[in-house]
């Protein structure tokens, strides 16, 4: 199927590995031009090196931290200088705030605020203009199945998705006039650096043996009984971003491997 999005220009926050970097590769291979950014500047110069020699094709990069509104203004303005403009938006960086409800840290929780529910916002006030101009654009917001059905370990993401589910859906209302479709994917557990991070405190919360063991519990809750893999997720985000699905605004697609089993 041809995508249809040959030279159109694509922000892929926190590029730099796992689902984000996934993205800009399949966008690179689909002849879109991608600019990523990330925190780690020597890690995200790498990835951009990577990707421009395996695709052939034009990408860049540059330092941001998104929960920064200067930084965030840097990326889309960058864009805007290297690109052209802006087509595609995926708000992708972002951590996972695990933990319970008597691990609650204010500060970790209003950074996970920051970083996904203003960060996501924060960039789309500054694409949507150029989006609306031009009557194209496709917003997609990483989000996670904690959002839609609470679980007590993930309470700090869980509260940030919820919202973001619902700025995903009030926005793909206000927007669909100019032809800026407003999406949402929400991951189950992907295998990336993040599940890494995340490995010693699921192991603690599912009483495993070890995090081998902590893996194979979560996998389990999947109809698919596997983690998932970054391609897995980009192939869907990239469909998501295409001139393919044209007709899809205001969705939240779980791509968690049957994980949810609820309606939505
Ligand atoms: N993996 C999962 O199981 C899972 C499940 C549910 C939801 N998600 C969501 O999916 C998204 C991607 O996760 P992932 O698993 O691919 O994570 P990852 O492998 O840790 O990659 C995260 C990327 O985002 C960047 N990043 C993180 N915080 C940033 C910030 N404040 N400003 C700019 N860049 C930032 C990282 O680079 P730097 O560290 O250098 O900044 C990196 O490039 C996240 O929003 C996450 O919440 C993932």
């Amino acid at each position: 199927m041809d995508l249809g999005i040959v030279g159109k220009r694509a922000i892929v926050t926190g590029g730099s590995r796992g689902i984000g970097r996934a993205t800009a590769r399949q966008f690179l291979l689909e002849g879109a031009r991608v600019l990523i950014c990330a925190r780690d500047a020597a890690v995200a110069q790498i990835a951009r090196d990577e990707l421009a020699t395996e695709s052939k094709g034009e990408v860049h990069a540059v330092q941001a931290d998104m929960s920064r509104e200067g930084d965030i203004r840097l990326v889309v303005d960058t864009a805007v200088a290297k690109l052209g403009g802006v087509d595609i938006l995926v708000n992708n960086a972002g951590t996972m705030y695990s933990g319970r409800f008597a691990a609650l840290n204010d500060d970790a929780l209003k950074l996970q605020l920051e970083t996904k529910l203003f960060g996501f916002m924060r960039a789309i006030r500054l694409v949507y203009p150029m989006m609306r101009e031009q009557k194209w654009g496709r917003i997609v917001n990483l989000i996670g199945g904690a959002g839609k059905e609470p679980d007590p370990y993930m309470f700090g993401s869980g509260m940030t998705n919820s919202a973001l589910l619902n700025l995903t859906k009030s926005l793909s209302a206000e927007f669909g006039e100019s032809n800026v479709l407003v999406n949402a994917v929400c991951p189950g557990w992907v295998d990336t650096n993040l599940w890494k991070k995340n490995a010693e405190g699921l192991r603690a919360e599912l009483g495993a043996q070890s995090q081998e063991d902590a893996r194979r519990l979560a996998a389990k809750k999947n109809s698919l009984n596997r983690f998932g893999k970054p391609e897995e997720l980009a192939n869907a985000i990239v469909f998501l971003c295409s001139e393919r699905a044209s007709y899809i605004t205001g969705v939240s697609l779980n791509l968690d491997g049957g994980r949810l089993k609820s309606l939505w």
